[in-house]
């Protein structure tokens, strides 16, 4: 009986896990949306595929919003102790991918910060009485975070996007480090360059695709793999 976490769950890659997740009756799935008044027909329409599913209302720009979506969360599960099995920080931004380290501005990194960097941040800190041994953490990073990428690319734009994808990466190996002595396995992944709203139709890969892969490589994971940096498709990403 899993039980799923999913941040930004109403559109691309986050709708993508609960579709493929919902398919199986044994799932239970905390579909996390950044507004209830949002539009949430194509969550809705996969209710009937047979996992028990909960929509919670989760603005990850919002410590607020993550305080109080954590109080359901823990409400649905019934109390503090029960274990979520994968805790999946989808939501993410690109808002201003035509801003370059010269053109950068403060409001715009701090917007990238607060919502790439601290949702997932905060998101793992409310939810950790529920993240114990063998519970997963998944935070969703781009190659545009890798700073081994980025060198051998002539990348001008996304410098906001880019610079808080790198800082979720070494967030996530604080995480492992703080969160080992419970037997928590963190992990960030990258999920390709995927056609949705962020990646665009010049994007290569299906959504189908990256979500598949990726959920095999995160049902795969072993405790040493805490703190690593994955691909959609298993392989080992360059810091
Ligand atoms: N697509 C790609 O090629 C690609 C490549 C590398 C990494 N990624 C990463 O994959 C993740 C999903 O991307 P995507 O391609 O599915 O993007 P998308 O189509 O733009 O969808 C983004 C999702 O994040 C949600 N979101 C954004 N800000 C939020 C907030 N403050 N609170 C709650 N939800 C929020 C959106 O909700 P609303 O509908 O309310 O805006 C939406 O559900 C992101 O972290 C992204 O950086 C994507």
């Amino acid at each position: 009986m899993p039980i799923f976490v999913i941040t930004g769950a109403n559109r691309g890659l986050g709708l993508e896990f609960f579709r493929q997740l919902s398919t199986d009756s044994s799932n239970t799935i905390l579909a996390a949306t950044r507004s209830l008044s949002g539009d949430l027909g194509s969550l809705e329409s996969l209710k009937s595929n047979g996992a028990t599913l909960h929509i919670i209302e989760c603005d990850t720009g919002s410590q607020d919003s993550i305080a109080a979506f954590s109080k359901q969360v823990t409400s649905i599960l019934g109390g503090p102790e029960k274990k979520i099995d994968f805790l999946l920080n989808n939501a993410g931004i690109n808002a201003t991918h035509w801003q370059t380290s010269l053109t950068l501005t403060a409001e715009s990194l701090s917007n990238h910060m607060n919502v790439n960097v601290m949702g997932p941040a905060k998101t793992v800190q409310v939810l950790e009485s529920h993240l114990q041994k063998g519970s997963v953490v998944m935070n969703m990073t781009s190659g545009l975070g890798s700073l081994a990428y980025i060198r051998t690319k002539d990348l001008a734009e996304s410098a906001a996007y880019s610079i808080s994808k790198a800082a979720l990466n070494m967030l996530t190996i604080h995480q492992a480090n703080n969160l080992k002595g419970q037997g928590v396995v963190v992990v960030c992944v990258d999920p390709g360059w995927v056609k949705t709203d962020m990646g665009g139709t010049g994007a290569v890969l299906e959504k189908e695709e990256s979500i598949g892969g990726m959920l095999k490589c995160l049902r795969g994971l072993k405790s040493t793999d805490s703190g690593r940096f994955f691909v959609y498709d298993g392989s080992e990403k360059g810091w």
